[in-house]
C-alpha cells in the first residue's frame, strides 16, 4: 500500500465513438453527473423510481432500512422473481427468443419467452411434486445446458432457494456445498461436454451423494446419452418427470426479502461461503445495470460467455437479461473447440450485439492470433464488456481494435458475487474510457479508496476499495454464519463496506482496481482460496505443511503455485509431484490444480510461527528474494529455497 503509481495517473481518456454515443441511454457525462447527484442526494427517491422497472403484486412501502450489516430493501413490496423473467414478457414477446442455445458441437435451439414460460411452469411443477416448497434449497450440479436456466427460474418461482455448484467442482467440494446449504434435492445431468470429451456429472455427483445422505431426490438430465449409475429410490430423468408435469404454475408472490439463492465462493479461509441473495433489490438492480451498461435494446442479441456456476452467469445470463426481456446467448462449450475461431464464428452466426467476456478469455484470443478473428464478420458487435479480473491495457486494446474495430465502446465492469450486480463500469455512450480502468461508480454506489484507518488515499496512491452506503443488489449475508458476514466485510473498516480489493484512483477520480489484498486469488477469473488449496494439500498422506501463493501467468492472470515439506516417509519425485496435483485437482477441481509444485525443506516462518507468503509469492514471482528477511525463523531454509527453487528429487 502506499505507493504511487504514475502509469495509472498519465492514462488518457477516449471519449465514446460517435455513432454509439448518438444512440445510447446516456449519452453525456452531464446526464450521468446529474444522475449520479440524484441517487447521492435521495437514494430513496432514486431507487423508488428505479423499482418501476419491475411488476410487483405489492408495491414496496418503504425502500430501504439499513443497520450494519443488515440491509432490507423494498420493504414490504411483494413479486415473483420467475413472472418478472418470463410471465410479464409473454403478452408483448412471447414469439421472442429468450434463449438462444448453442451446443459445442454447433447444434442451435432458440427458446422463445413462450417456449421457457412452459418449461419452467412444469419444472416447478416437478419440484413441487419432490417435496420443494418456498424457503427449501435445491443444490444444481449442471453443465451450460437450457435446463441449467430453467431450473433456476423454477426455484424462483416456488420461492425456493437455489445453490448452483461449477461444473468443474469435484464431488468433495460438491459435497461440502450441499451439505452446507442443506439442499434435499439435487438437479444433475447424466455428463456434458468440454472439447468434445464428456465429464461425467453424474459419477461425481454420485459420488457426491455418498456423504449427503439428507439428498433424497436426484433429476438427472440426459445430454450425454452414456450409461450411468442408478438409484431408483432416488433418482429421476428429467425428461420423463418432465412430460408428465402440468404446464400451470401460478406464480405466487413473495416478499422482496425472500432469499433468491446461495453461491459459494472462496474467502481467506479453508471454508467457501454461501452468500445470499434475496429477490427484490438483486433482480432490480440486475435489471438496472443491464440497460445501463450494457445499454440494453430490443433487437440485442446479447452473449456473456460465463458458465452459470459463477455469479456472471447468474447475474447477466439469467436474471439481469430476461428480467429485461432480451435474446441472451447461451453457449455449452469451449472457446478453441473445434477451432480456435468457435466464438468469432457464433458471433457471425447469431448476428451477436453485445459482447461480454472475461480478460483470461482476451489474453487467449490475442495469443492464437488475429487470423481467427479475421475468418469471420463481427461487424454485428456494438459493445465489448470485461469481467472478473483486471484487464491489462494490452488486452484491453487488441479487445477494443480487433474485435471492435475501433468502433465499439468497452466496459470494464468491476463487482464481485457479493455486491451481486455491477457496481463500477463505464457507461457505454456517455464515460471517456481509459485501458485498464473500470472508470467511475453507477448512480447510488459510493465507493472509496481509504486506508486501514479508512481516509481517503491520494490520488495514484493504492488503498482499499470499499463502498460506503448499502445498494439494493447487496449480500444479505453467509448463509448460516452471520458472524463471518459481520466479520469478512463490515468490521475491517468500521461503517463501511470492505471488497477486499486494492485499488487506486486517478486525478479524474477514476478506478483502478489492482487485485485482492486477501488470500484470495484469480485463475483464469475463477475464484480460488488459497487456504482452501492449502488445506486440500495437506490432506495429502506424503505433506506434512503447505503454503499456497499466486505467480503472474500471462493468459490466466495468476496461477497456482504450492511450497510444500513432506513427511518423513515420503520422498520427493516427479511422479510425486503430479500425484500431488491430481489429489488437488479430486478435491476442489482442475481449476485449483497448482501449475507448480516445489518441495520445501522447511517453510519461512516468522518467529511466532507463521509461515512468510510475502516471501513465497517473492519467490515464485522472481525466483529470488530481497525483502526484509530478518525476522525469518528458518534462513537457512528460505537461503537454499531461494537458490535451488525448492530442493531437488535428488
Ligand atoms: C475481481 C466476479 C478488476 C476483483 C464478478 C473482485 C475485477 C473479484 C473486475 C470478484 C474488474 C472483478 N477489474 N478486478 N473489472 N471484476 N474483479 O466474486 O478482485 O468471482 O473482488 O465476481 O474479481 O470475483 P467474483
Amino acid at each position: 500500500m502506499g505507493e504511487v503509481n504514475h502509469a495509472v495517473l498519465g492514462e488518457k481518456a477516449v471519449a465514446p465513438p460517435e455513432d454509439f454515443r448518438r444512440q445510447a441511454r446516456i449519452r453525456s457525462m452531464a446526464e450521468y453527473e446529474s444522475q449520479y447527484r440524484r441517487a447521492l442526494d435521495d437514494p430513496e427517491g432514486f431507487w423508488r423510481e428505479q423499482a418501476k422497472l419491475l411488476d410487483w403484486f405489492e408495491v414496496p412501502k418503504a425502500i430501504c432500512e439499513w443497520e450494519i450489516p443488515h440491509a432490507k430493501w423494498f420493504v414490504g413490496g411483494k413479486l415473483n422473481v420467475s413472472y418478472n423473467c418470463v410471465d410479464r414478457h409473454i403478452e408483448k414477446r412471447g414469439g421472442k427468443t429468450a434463449i438462444l442455445w448453442e451446443s459445442e458441437d454447433g447444434r442451435t435451439l432458440p427458446i422463445s419467452y413462450r417456449d421457457l414460460h412452459g418449461r419452467v411452469c412444469r419444472f416447478a411443477n416437478v419440484l413441487r411434486s419432490l417435496g420443494v416448497s418456498a424457503g427449501d434449497t435445491v443444490a444444481v450440479y449442471l453443465p451450460m445446458i437450457p435446463e441449467l436456466a430453467v431450473t433456476l427460474l423454477a426455484c424462483a418461482r416456488l420461492g425456493a432457494v437455489h445453490s448452483v455448484v461449477f461444473g468443474g467442482f469435484s464431488s468433495v467440494a460438491l459435497a461440502d456445498r450441499i451439505r452446507d446449504c442443506g439442499a434435499k434435492v439435487l438437479v444433475t445431468a447424466d455428463g456434458g461436454y468440454r472439447r468434445g470429451k464428456i465429464v461425467p456429472l453424474k459419477a461425481t455427483a454420485d459420488h457426491a451423494l455418498e456423504s449427503c445422505p439428507a439428498v433424497r431426490s436426484v433429476v438427472v438430465v440426459r445430454r450425454t446419452g452414456e450409461p450411468v449409475r442408478w438409484d431408483d429410490g432416488r433418482d429421476l430423468w428429467f425428461h420423463e418427470v418432465d412430460s408428465r408435469a402440468a404446464s400451470d404454475c401460478p406464480a405466487a408472490p413473495f416478499d422482496s426479502e425472500h432469499p433468491l439463492y446461495i453461491l459459494y465462493t472462496s474467502g481467506t479461509t479453508g471454508k467457501p461461503k454461501g452468500v445470499l441473495h434475496s429477490s427484490a433489490g438483486y433482480l432490480l438492480q440486475c435489471a438496472w445495470s443491464m440497460q445501463m451498461v450494457f445499454d440494453l435494446r430490443e433487437d440485442d442479441v446479447y452473449w456473456c460467455t460465463a458458465d452459470i456456476g459463477w455469479v456472471t452467469g447468474h447475474s447477466y445470463i439469467v436474471y439481469g437479461p430476461l428480467a429485461n426481456g432480451a435474446t441472451v446467448v447461451m453457449y455449452e462449450g469451449a472457446p478453441d473447440h473445434p477451432a480456435k475461431d468457435r466464438f468469432w464464428q457464433l458471433v457471425e452466426k447469431h448476428r451477436v450485439t453485445i459482447l461480454y467476456t472475461s480478460p483470461t478469455a482476451i489474453r487467449a484470443f490475442m495469443a492464437w492470433g488475429n487470423e481467427w478473428v479475421e475468418r469471420h464478420d463481427v461487424t454485428s458487435l456494438r459493445l465489448l464488456g470485461s469481467v472478473g479480473e483486471p484487464i491489462n491495457p494490452a488486452a484491453w486494446r487488441w479487445y477494443s481494435e480487433v474485435i471492435g474495430r475501433g468502433r465499439c465502446p468497452i466496459v470494464d465492469t468491476w463487482w464481485q458475487t457479493e455486491t451481486g450486480s455491477i457496481l463500477v463500469s463505464p457507461l457505454p455512450g456517455a464515460t471517456p474510457t481509459k485501458a485498464g480502468s473500470a472508470t467511475l461508480p453507477l448512480p447510488g454506489i459510493v465507493p472509496r479508496v481509504v486506508n486501514l484507518k479508512g481516509e481517503p488515499t491520494e490520488p495514484g496512491e493504492t488503498g482499499y476499495l470499499v463502498i460506503e452506503r448499502p445498494w439494493p443488489s447487496m449480500l444479505r449475508t453467509i448463509y448460516g454464519d452471520d458472524e463471518r458476514f459481520r466479520r469478512d466485510y463490515w468490521n475491517r473498516i468500521p461503517g463501511v463496506y470492505f471488497t477486499g480489493d486494492a485499488a487506486q484512483r486517478d486525478g479524474d477520480g477514476y478506478f483502478w482496481v489492482l487485485g485482492r489484498v486477501d488470500d484470495v486469488i484469480k485463475v483464469a477469473g475463477h475464484r480460488l482460496s488459497t487456504m482452501e488449496i492449502e488445506s486440500a494439500l495437506v490432506s495429502h498422506e506424503a505433506i506434512a505443511e503447505a503454503a499456497v501463493v499466486a505467480k503472474p501467468d500471462e493468459i490466466k492472470g495468476e496461477a497456482v503455485v504450492a511450497f510444500v515439506t513432506l513427511r518423513a516417509s515420503a520422498t520427493a519425485s516427479p511422479e510425486l509431484r503430479e500425484q500431488i496435483a491430481d489429489h488437488v485437482t479430486a478435491t476442489i477441481g482442475s481449476i485449483a490444480r497448482p501449475a507448480e509444485v516445489r518441495f520445501a525443506q522447511s517453510l519461512p516462518k516468522t518467529r511466532s510461527g507463521k509461515i512468510m507468503r510475502r516471501l513465497l509469492r517473492e519467490l515464485a514471482q522472481k525466483g529470488s528474494v530481497t525483502g526484509d528477511v530478518t525476522s525469518l525463523e528458518d534462513l537457512a531454509a528460505l537461503e537454499q529455497l531461494a537458490r535451488t527453487k525448492g530442493i531437488d528429487e535428488s
